[in-house]
């Protein structure tokens, strides 16, 4: 995976677009409505520029963080996606281990196609997104499972209280699974490798909900119809109060992107927020995460960690996050297109990416530890940050929002 095609994280989206049937190309790529908010959460990077220090003694630099109580070795998680059997037929697995061996947190979607205790098996540092659907008796036993394999955290996701409008999955005739029809079969005989594994290595089934259909009844037949009809429109900041009872571990909120929502999440016993737009899949024209953390930071001070989701590319994005006050960054797609060429090694090439990345840019920062990062490293950031945060570690200006 170490070819010259594949330099930057950008190359192996065009990878993936070579071995990926059309419609399950889009799935993943693809925004809601116009796709603004998708094109903007990285585009809203590049307005922030760097003040560099030089001759600053770079001999070593320090990656590791610690958060959601777990030692990373750099700030960066791989954010939840569901059905990563599209990808790879190495499934979540491949991510897993993969993320494993960079000593970096896997997240695993509700919404996988392997198992709460499989992925356990397969990597020590692993989060859990869950939803809080209608069927109450699934997201109680989801939490129940993540206690008995051990996992570090649970993330709730909260920016999908309706599926958003992804007009690519309709104008391809995207389904899951994945169906030869007069309409998609050209898009899969062209990609003749994939489609020989959707014929003899199928294991499209979601993993973690796929028992409940037969435990509702209720008339429900397919595992679609059952999540179609557990979104759940009732659920409010009370029901987070229940989950963070019930869990009792590092909880992540995720999908916000408002200083008073993650305010609300503190209040209702979050340790973290996913500041996210759900990779610009939910509500278009919701702003770019990045711009949002400043003054979320702001707000909530020490009391809560910020992990900035959406249109991370780049290792120096994720320096950037920090220095505007965030404790690390998240990806999906970008490992999704490492799954997609690679499998895990392709997803271990992709973090390998980014650390080298991260590593140059804080050198050229005259940065020695992420910890240092704040926002003096950012230029003109006034009328940006708040004035607290102006030349301080974020551990500082936390304090000084804390009023500490
Ligand atoms: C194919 C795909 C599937 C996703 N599935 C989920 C999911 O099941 N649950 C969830 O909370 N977020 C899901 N997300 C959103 C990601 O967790 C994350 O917020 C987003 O991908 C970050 O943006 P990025 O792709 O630009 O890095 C999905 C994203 C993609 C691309």
């Amino acid at each position: 995976m170490t070819s010259k095609k594949f330099i930057n994280v950008q190359d192996y989206r065009k990878g993936a677009k070579r071995v990926l049937p059309a419609p399950v190309f889009h799935y993943l790529e693809g925004g809601a409505d116009d796709e603004i908010t998708l094109r903007e959460n990285t585009a809203a990077f590049d307005r922030y520029t760097f003040d560099p220090r030089v001759l600053v003694d770079i001999e070593k630099i320090s990656l590791r963080k610690r958060v959601l109580g777990c030692d990373l070795a750099m700030p960066l998680i791989l954010s939840p996606t569901g059905m990563s059997r599209l990808f790879s037929h190495e499934r979540e697995l491949g991510a897993a281990r993969a993320a494993r061996n960079a000593g970096l947190m896997y997240s695993l979607s509700t919404m996988g196609t392997t198992s709460i205790e499989d992925i356990a098996g397969a990597t020590d540092l692993k989060m859990f997104q869950i939803y809080i659907v209608k069927d109450r008796g699934l997201t109680r036993e989801h939490v129940a499972r993540c206690r008995e394999a051990g996992y570090n955290a649970i993330c709730l996701t909260v920016d999908t209280p309706v599926a958003g409008n992804r007009e690519r999955d309709l104008r391809t005739g995207f389904t899951m699974p994945p169906r030869f029809s007069p309409s998609t079969f050209l898009s899969f005989a062209i990609r003749p490798e994939w489609s020989l594994r959707l014929l003899t290595d199928s294991n499209f089934r979601f993993a973690n909900i796929d028992h409940r259909v037969d435990a509702i009844g209720d008339g429900v037949t397919s595992v679609i119809e059952y999540v179609n009809g557990q979104f759940d429109r009732t659920v409010t900041w009370r029901d987070v109060e229940w989950l963070a009872a019930e869990w009792g571990g590092p909880l992540a909120i995720k999908g916000l992107v408002t200083a008073d929502d993650a305010a609300a999440a503190r209040d209702a016993g979050a340790s973290a927020v996913m500041v996210s737009n759900h990779g610009g899949r939910q509500l278009d024209g919701a702003p770019a995460p990045i711009d949002c953390v400043p003054r979320i930071r702001d707000r909530v001070g020490s009391a809560l960690e910020i992990i900035v989701d959406g249109g991370v590319r780049r290792g120096a994005h994720i320096a950037k996050a920090l220095a505007l006050g965030a404790d690390a960054c998240s990806v999906g797609r970008p490992y999704l297109w490492g799954l997609s060429v690679g499998g895990q090694a392709g997803v271990e090439h992709i973090l390998e990416i980014l650390r080298k990345e991260m590593e140059t840019t804080l050198a050229l920062l005259g940065c020695q530890d992420v910890d240092n990062l704040n926002a003096s490293h950012i230029c003109d950031v006034e009328g940006i940050v708040p004035t607290s945060m102006l030349g301080v570690s974020p551990a500082k200006a936390m304090s000084a929002a804390n009023g500490l």
